[in-house]
C-alpha cells in the first residue's frame, strides 16, 4: 500500500511538471518538412517515443521494466550525439519551429543538449537498481532537460 501511494504521489508530482503532455506529442507535426529539418524532426519524434517507453516502463505494474527504461534512456544519449549536426546554420525553413537563437547562442544550445545527455545517462544508470521514486524523479529531470532547450530554442514552448 505504502509503495503504491508513493508511486501515485510521484506520478502526480511529475504531472504537475507538464511532462505527460510532452510525451504525448503528435508525431506527425512535421508533415511537409524536407531535408535536414525533416531529419531532425524525426529524431525529435524518436526522443518523444523513447520518453513514452520510459514512462510505460517506470509506471509498469507490479514492477518497473528496468531493461526497457535503460534501453530507451540510452537511445536518448545516442540521439544527443547526432543533434548538433542536424542544426546546420540557417536551417530554419518552414515548417521548422527552430528559433534563430540556436545559431546566435550555439554554445548554449550545445550545453542544453549536453544537459539532456547527462540526465538520460543518469536515468539509464538508475534504472538498473534504484527504487521507483528515484527513477521517476530522474525521468522528470530528463523531461525538464527537453523543455530547457525547447523554451529557448523552439518556437512552440513546452
Ligand atoms: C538541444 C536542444 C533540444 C533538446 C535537448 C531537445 N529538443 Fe526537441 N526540439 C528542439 C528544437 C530546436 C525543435 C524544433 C526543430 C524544428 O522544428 O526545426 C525541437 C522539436 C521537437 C519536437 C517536434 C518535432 C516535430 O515533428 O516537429 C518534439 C516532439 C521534441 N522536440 C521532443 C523532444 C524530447 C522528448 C526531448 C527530450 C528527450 C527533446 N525534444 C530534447 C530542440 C531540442
Amino acid at each position: 500500500m505504502i509503495k503504491s501511494a508513493c508511486l501515485a504521489a510521484a506520478v502526480a508530482f511529475a504531472a504537475t511538471l507538464g511532462i505527460w503532455s510532452l510525451v504525448g506529442e503528435r508525431a506527425d507535426a512535421h508533415s511537409g518538412a524536407t531535408g535536414v529539418v525533416k531529419e531532425r524532426m524525426e529524431l525529435m519524434s524518436s526522443l518523444a517515443e523513447a520518453m513514452k517507453a520510459i514512462k510505460a516502463g517506470v509506471t509498469a505494474k507490479p514492477d518497473m521494466q528496468r531493461d526497457a527504461i535503460a534501453a530507451a534512456a540510452k537511445q536518448i544519449t545516442a540521439h544527443a550525439d547526432r543533434i548538433p549536426s542536424l542544426f546546420p546554420k540557417g536551417s530554419d525553413k518552414h515548417p521548422s519551429e527552430v528559433r534563430s537563437e540556436v545559431w546566435q547562442s550555439w554554445q548554449e544550445f550545445i550545453k542544453a543538449n549536453d544537459a539532456m545527455k547527462t540526465e538520460a545517462a543518469k536515468l539509464a544508470e538508475l534504472a538498473a537498481n534504484a527504487d521507483r521514486r528515484a527513477v521517476l524523479g530522474q525521468f522528470a529531470s530528463t523531461a525538464r532537460s527537453c523543455g530547457g532547450c525547447h523554451k529557448v530554442f523552439r518556437q512552440k514552448k513546452n
